[in-house]
């Protein structure tokens, strides 16, 4: 059974047909790509399956159950963590206290109580762990502002991973940074694959991708135009015209 099954899910913005009859799949330990031009929907496609939108149709299935109707909270507790476009960690909290907000999200419900019941040695030990995981040690004490932005995205990825998730939603997680510091942290979420986590990953840098994922499904002005491995996906005409064409020129 796939981890995540998204039917036939359409939503609209004022008229404007944001996503219609998208449908996929994503499995544990695969990273299944998301591409498609500015404005195709892809974030849109994130808020609808994490709780952020309810779509004007379709169904989104999560290990055997319906997220439709589910708060954000709920869909992230069920298992499903997620990264922005746009990074939003507490600024001027740590690294490390910042994945314990996110830690006590998962464990605690109410907000303003979990930060100190976090900090008992087991719930620090894990933080920590996660931490490390996400290349982040040497930054455990540094303030979330401070960061330079590679260390930021692996500090969303952080929180992310603090709330235990068994599906990963990534929004462009290399989006601005240079190109060794993306393929370091491409490192970070091919692990988090080979650890078995499935992963949805939108990503504009084609290279990235193309090197990264098993499946690529490709959006177009809300609709899906192609679904394939890497290799079919580049040598398609329709997303060569809608995509691939305006970002290379002719790729
Ligand atoms: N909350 C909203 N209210 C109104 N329109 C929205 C909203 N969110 C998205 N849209 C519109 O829906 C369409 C899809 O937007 P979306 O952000 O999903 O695209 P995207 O594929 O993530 O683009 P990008 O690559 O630029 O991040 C766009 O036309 C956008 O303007
Ligand atoms: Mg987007």
């Amino acid at each position: 059974m796939a981890l995540l099954q998204v039917t036939s899910l359409s939503k609209d913005f004022a008229g404007l047909h944001a996503l219609e009859g998208v449908s996929l799949s994503a499995e544990a330990g695969k990273i299944l790509g998301i591409i498609g031009p500015n404005g195709a929907g892809k974030t849109t496609l994130f808020n609808v399956i994490s709780g952020i939108h309810q779509p004007a149709a379709g169904e989104v299935i999560f290990m055997g159950r319906s997220l439709l109707r589910m708060k954000p909270y709920q869909i992230s507790r069920l298992g499903i963590g997620r990264t922005f476009q746009i990074v939003r960690p507490f600024q001027n909290l740590d690294v490390e206290t910042n994945v314990l907000v996110a830690y006590g999200h998962r464990v605690y419900p109410f907000f303003w109580k979990s930060v100190g019941r976090c900090r008992r040695p087991e719930a620090l030990r894990e933080v920590r762990e996660i931490v490390e995981q996400s290349g982040l040690g040497s930054y455990a004490n540094t303030v979330a502002k401070n960061l330079p932005l590679g260390f930021k995205k692996r500090l969303e990825i952080a929180r992310a991973l603090a709330l235990k998730p068994k599906l990963l939603l990534l929004d462009e997680p290399s989006g601005g940074l240079r190109y060794e510091e993306s393929f370091q942290l491409m490192e970070l979420i091919r692990r988090l694959r080979d650890q078995g986590l499935g992963i949805l990953l939108i990503e504009h840098n084609m290279p990235v991708v193309m090197d990264l994922c098993e499946r690529i499904v490709v959006l177009d002005h809300g609709s899906k135009i192609a679904e394939g491995s890497p290799e079919e996906v580049r040598s398609n005409p329709q997303v060569i015209e809608a995509y691939l064409g305006k970002e290379t020129g002719n790729a």
